[in-house]
């Protein structure tokens, strides 16, 4: 079988930078209570007309273009998303078809916030079969369509973009840059975070979440580690699912990885469900914090309660 890896990344965010102040003005809330607790300090929302299918293509363009591959050399996109416009039609075939991706394999994938681990590994498993040449895997969430704007413990947290990134073929005699994928789910918690009917918004359980992230995530992330063959100290990055700043400092701690090689985008992103790790791997990037050709850990969970990890090696 052949090994594959991460050919190129890209992120997208909507222009409206939206702050804790702001965000005062609406609700009963205050910038203090928001960085203590949560670690974010402006968040981005997407216009009134923007749509999850726009910014999935906002993003899709960019990691097409890092990846150096023509559209048609695409053959499977894979939009993680829990947020689309409507069920049908998904929004995989039509961000394909404004790409010029001529006719793909195209799905769309709901693991919440775990989505864009969950497509990193089904892309992956997919080339090393033979089922598919490169796969283009986005992340794409327009979470403020379905947060009650008056909800203070929803609101402050969650917010829109998109990511992205190509999986295709390691070299002949290459070692794999993606690591086995460690999946797993709680559904005998699936209660704690829910958007209930059509008209419902989202609410969740926080604190129980909260526990659930620091004592479940990090043996998670350490078989990801144990399977891809690298220890946390050889980790260069560690990206976890931006949803807590204090979740991730926690984690990172049990995995002994210093908080200079920890993402942090939450501060300026927000909850971006399952855009949130390809927008922080973009933001490292940006910020000169990626070094090609060293692994970094992802790690992402949310909503099911469903989960999923693995080591990449940085493009
Ligand atoms: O991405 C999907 C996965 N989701 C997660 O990982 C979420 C995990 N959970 C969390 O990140 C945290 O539980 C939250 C950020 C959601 C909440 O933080 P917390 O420290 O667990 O706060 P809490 O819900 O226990 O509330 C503490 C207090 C309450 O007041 P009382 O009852 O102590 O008087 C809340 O009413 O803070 C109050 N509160 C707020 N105060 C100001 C709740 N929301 C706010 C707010 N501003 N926005």
């Amino acid at each position: 079988m052949t090994g594959t890896k991460i050919l190129g990344f890209g992120g997208y965010q909507p222009d409206k930078v939206v702050t804790n102040d702001d965000l005062a003005k609406v609700v009963d809330t205050n910038d203090e209570w928001i960085r203590t607790r949560v670690g974010i300090q402006s968040r981005r929302f997407a216009r009134d007309d923007e749509t999850v299918t726009d910014m999935a293509e906002a993003a899709g363009a960019k990691a097409l273009a890092a990846s150096g591959l023509e559209p048609s050399e695409v053959d499977l996109v894979i939009v993680a998303t829990c947020s689309p416009e409507s069920p049908m039609p998904n929004v995989a075939a039509s961000v394909a078809s404004r790409l010029g991706i001529p006719a793909p394999g195209a799905y769309d994938l709901n693991a919440a916030c775990a989505g864009f681990c969950y497509g990193i590994g089904a892309a992956s498993d997919s080339v090393r079969a033979g089922s598919a040449r490169n796969v283009l895997v986005i992340g794409a969430e327009k979470m403020t369509s379905w947060i009650d704007p008056t909800d203070r413990s929803t609101c402050i947290i969650f917010a829109d973009g998109a990511g992205a990134a190509v999986v295709g073929p390691a070299g002949e005699g290459e070692p794999s840059g993606i690591g086995p994928v460690v999946w797993g789910s709680a559904g005998d918690q699936a209660q704690k975070i829910t958007i209930d009917g059509r008209n419902g918004s989202l609410k969740q359980d926080g604190q129980a979440v909260f526990r659930w992230a620091t004592t479940a995530m990090a043996p998670v992330a350490l078989e990801a580690c144990r399977r891809a063959g690298v220890t946390p100290a050889e980790i260069s990055a560690f990206v976890p699912h931006q949803a807590n700043l204090r979740i991730i400092e926690s984690i990172a701690k049990k995995l002994g990885i210093p908080r200079e090689r920890v993402a942090d985008d939450i501060i300026t992103a927000g909850n971006t469900s399952s855009a949130s790790i390809p927008l922080a791997l973009s933001r490292m990037a940006e910020q000169g914090r990626l070094q090609p050709g060293t692994p970094a850990l992802l790690l992402a969970f949310g909503a099911g309660l469903s989960y999923a990890s693995q080591v990449v090696t940085v493009p």
